[in-house]
């Protein structure tokens, strides 16, 4: 069984689905690793350090799909919007791929996706159990996410992190919300706190007070419950809009005392919702700073313009898309480190297994036989269940 490494084609992208160090892990489980030369150039990975432990290299983006039995990609056809379209003639039917498909963005390159009779797995369905954290690339990605858009933030603003007492006079904290308190919010307010900024966080999961509390964020609290605030996969539960009306009211006044906002704030499959409105930010101090992790979907404030930095009201609003790509290095050994652990667990003796018993490989299943199989996607897409699938 040969896993095959395509350089990534988005425009700007700079991850690698697999780096060096995780070849030797899985020529020991019986496979082996074709790469394509200069995949890993953009994260710092050398042709020379993959073939140093094991792998070999094509010359082409063709020679990878046409010799490899899998194909592993960070950005595969359906999120990558660009140039994933090329993909799809590429693509052999007993091939199986695995990336983030994105596969709740359009039913109809979901289609696309299956009609060319690959087997697709999406990193994104990965179900939440502690079997499966080792291979939780939405988890890894996010962490990348709310770590730089603390550093985003701070490169903007003007002012500094951290409280200073000095002989020209004492510096003030800066004072970040985090909206959205889920893997990307933590790992924001970790960051803020290293820098030495007060954080503060808020998300409509109950839950998520003890984990703000335990990195040293100040939880802040409104009185307004959602909902069946987390279903059985702990993702937050979509909520009506008179609820966002409600939310939107009780955050403005600590919106207003912030100088850094990070909206994080999603539900899976869904558009996020705007949590923050052009009134909103006009409440803010002029230089204060809105990173919009949820600009990718739309964002969670009014003013997001996805892709770019625009200043609004005297506010700097990042609305930067694909944010983990720019930290390619982690994000690719992370993002490895998970692949390879799907793969060690799909595979026996160098094959892969299909076991629809398992949760984690019915889950992340996504197409296969020219069909959309998984469950939850035709449920979103609203597409009738199929008979029970056979291993
Ligand atoms: N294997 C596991 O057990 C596992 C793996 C990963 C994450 N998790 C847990 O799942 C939870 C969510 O993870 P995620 O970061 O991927 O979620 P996510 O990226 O889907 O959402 C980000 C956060 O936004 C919050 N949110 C959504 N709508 C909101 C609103 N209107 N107002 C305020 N907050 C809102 C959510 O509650 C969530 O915390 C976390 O508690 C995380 O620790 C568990």
């Amino acid at each position: 069984m040969i896993v095959g490494v395509p350089k990534e084609a988005f425009p700007g992208e700079r991850r690698v689905a697999l780096v060096p160090v995780v070849v030797p892990h899985l020529i020991k489980a019986g496979f082996q690793v074709l790469v394509e030369a200069g995949a890993g150039t953009g994260a710092g990975y050398r042709d020379a350090d993959y073939v140093e432990k094991g792998a070999k290299l094509a010359a082409s983006r063709g020679e990878v799909f046409q010799s490899v039995n899998v194909i592993v990609q960070v950005l595969s056809f359906g999120s990558n919007d660009v140039t994933g379209r090329d993909d799809l003639a590429l693509y052999r039917r007993d091939q199986t791929v695995i990336g983030f498909h994105r596969p709740f963005g359009s039913l109809e390159s979901v289609q696309q996706l299956a009609s060319t009779g690959v087997t697709s797995f999406s990193v994104e369905l990965m179900p939440r159990i502690t079997r499966a954290q080792s291979m939780d690339a939405l988890s890894s990605m996010a962490t990348i996410c709310g770590y730089k858009a603390v550093l985003l933030a701070a490169d903007r603003l003007p002012r500094m992190f951290p409280m200073l007492t000095t002989a020209a006079g004492t510096i003030t904290p800066a004072r970040v919300f985090i909206i959205g308190a889920g893997v990307a919010g933590l790992q924001a307010i970790s960051t803020a706190r290293r820098l030495g900024a007060v954080a503060s966080a808020y998300d409509l999961r109950p839950a998520a007070k003890e984990q703000v509390q335990s990195l040293g964020g100040r939880f802040i609290e409104l009185p307004i419950e959602a909902k069946d605030a987390e279903d059985k996969r702990g993702y937050a539960r979509q909520q009506d809009e008179a609820f966002f009306e409600r939310q939107r009211e009780l955050l403005g006044r600590v919106v207003a005392e912030s100088d850094v906002v990070i909206p994080a704030a999603v539900v899976p499959g869904k558009k996020p919702p705007v949590l923050i409105t052009s009134e909103m930010v006009k409440s803010m101090a002029p230089g204060s700073v809105i990173v919009d992790l949820a600009a990718e979907r739309g964002g969670n404030c009014e003013l997001t313009k996805p892709g770019q930095r625009v200043i609004e009201h005297g506010v700097t609003i990042i609305g930067y898309i694909n944010v983990a790509s720019t930290v390619p290095y982690h994000a690719s050994q992370m993002y490895a480190k998970n692949l390879t652990a799907f793969l060690l667990h799909l595979g026996k003796d160098g094959n892969l297994q299909m076991n629809l018993e398992d949760e984690i490989t019915r889950e992340t299943l996504l197409t296969r036989g020219g069909e959309v199989v998984n469950a939850r996607v035709r449920e979103f897409f609203s597409m009738p269940a199929l008979a029970a699938q056979k291993s």
